[in-house]
């Protein structure tokens, strides 16, 4: 049969298949009734997304009036410390909740010392915010890897990492930014009992209102690249495996943020995003803390990559996301769009 008469064969049939009800009509059951239109849509949705929900990662570098484009990162550049002030002014006038400050130092160690520099990028941030009285949570992120030369997350040992030698340093650099100003600071090192050690450290330098949001699940992923770039923290051998879990695994992210909140994690974060919407909905079933998801420099530059070439529409693909993001479990999510989402939230 020629195929536009096997068409007309098959439309009549099933024509038929329905008229004479072999094949139901739904009746009762037609979701489409909710979809029909705009306000009904509105009326229904499950998910919203909100600024305040939002916190923007800024790189801050020493100096004033120094502002150093991010390559791999668009729209985001390394700031001296009084122009990431002027930047947190633009997202707290946008209604975004916080920020999250990496430092780059001007020099690096094999130790990564310069973390817990008081004078270094992130606490003359932090003193400058603290005094701003910006409507935003301060957040600063606790890794050695922008700081060593080597780009570990933690001390050498040899060509290992060693876990209980970098303690001491991730809860100094913790102290060091809850004195500058901190409301929050992040560890993301990976190493075991690093939230413990900065509850401990936090705790007996006095600061107990200092809270805690643990990167307590963090897949060892290809999606860092362009952190790494901003950041001039490639690792100079190997890789972050010892440390990061494999993406494959899932039952272990659970046992890691398990062990955060047993440690005193006050909210427990998951990254990559998009990578992890089955742990956040895990996650959310399992714990009472708030959850926070990290969605990474690879996330975003995907996003702008297909966006620049035309291929995806960049504000659908950046809304879809974070609300995905947010469906799955996640209440707080760091975005390099935050400014962005913001800004269209606020146009609705
Ligand atoms: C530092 C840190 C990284 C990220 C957050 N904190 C880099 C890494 O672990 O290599 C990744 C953030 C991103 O890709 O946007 N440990
Ligand atoms: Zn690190």
């Amino acid at each position: 049969m020629p195929s536009y008469t096997l068409y007309r064969w098959r439309a009549t049939n099933v024509r038929e298949l329905l008229r004479t009800r072999t094949v139901p009509i739904p009746t009762g059951d037609r979701p489409r009734r909710l979809r029909a239109n705009p306000h009904l849509r509105e009326l229904v949705r499950e998910t919203r997304l909100h600024p305040a929900q939002l916190v923007a990662p800024i790189f801050v570098v020493s100096g004033r009036g120094r502002r150093e484009d991010i390559r791999s990162l668009k729209g985001h550049a390394r700031l001296s410390p009084d122009l990431a002030v002027a930047e947190a002014e633009r997202l707290a006038g946008l209604g975004v909740g916080g920020v999250l400050l990496f430092g780059i130092p001007d020099s690096k160690d094999g130790r990564g010392e310069g973390a817990a520099d008081e004078t270094g990028p992130v606490p003359e941030t932090l003193r400058r915010l603290k005094a701003a009285k910006l409507p935003l949570a301060l957040a600063a992120d606790v890794c050695l890897c922008e700081y060593t030369t080597h780009g570990h997350c933690g001390v050498l040992d040899g060509d290992r990492i060693d876990n209980d030698a970098t303690l001491p340093l991730l809860a100094d650099a913790a102290i060091a930014y809850a004195e500058a100003g901190a409301d929050v600071v992040a560890p993301s090192a990976m190493m075991d009992g690093q939230v413990a050690a900065l509850r401990a450290g936090l705790d007996a330098a006095g600061f107990h209102g200092t809270a805690i949001i643990a990167y307590a699940s963090k897949h060892a992923s290809v999606l860092y690249g362009p952190f790494r770039e901003a950041a001039g923290s490639t690792p100079g051998f190997g890789d972050r495996k010892s440390y990061q879990m494999d993406p494959a695994n899932g039952r272990e992210a659970m046992r890691e943020l398990d062990l955060d909140a047993s440690e005193g994690a006050d909210i427990l974060m998951v990254k990559p995003a998009i990578t992890s919407l089955d742990l956040l909905a895990q996650a959310r079933q399992r714990f009472d803390v708030p959850l926070a998801a990290y969605q990474v420099s690879g996330e975003a530059a995907m996003i702008e990559a297909a966006a620049e070439r035309g291929w995806i529409d960049r504000r659908g693909a950046v809304l879809e996301s974070l609300t995905s993001i947010a469906r799955a479990g996640a209440h707080v999510i760091v975005t390099y769009f935050a400014a962005d989402a913001a800004a269209w939230l606020n146009e609705r």
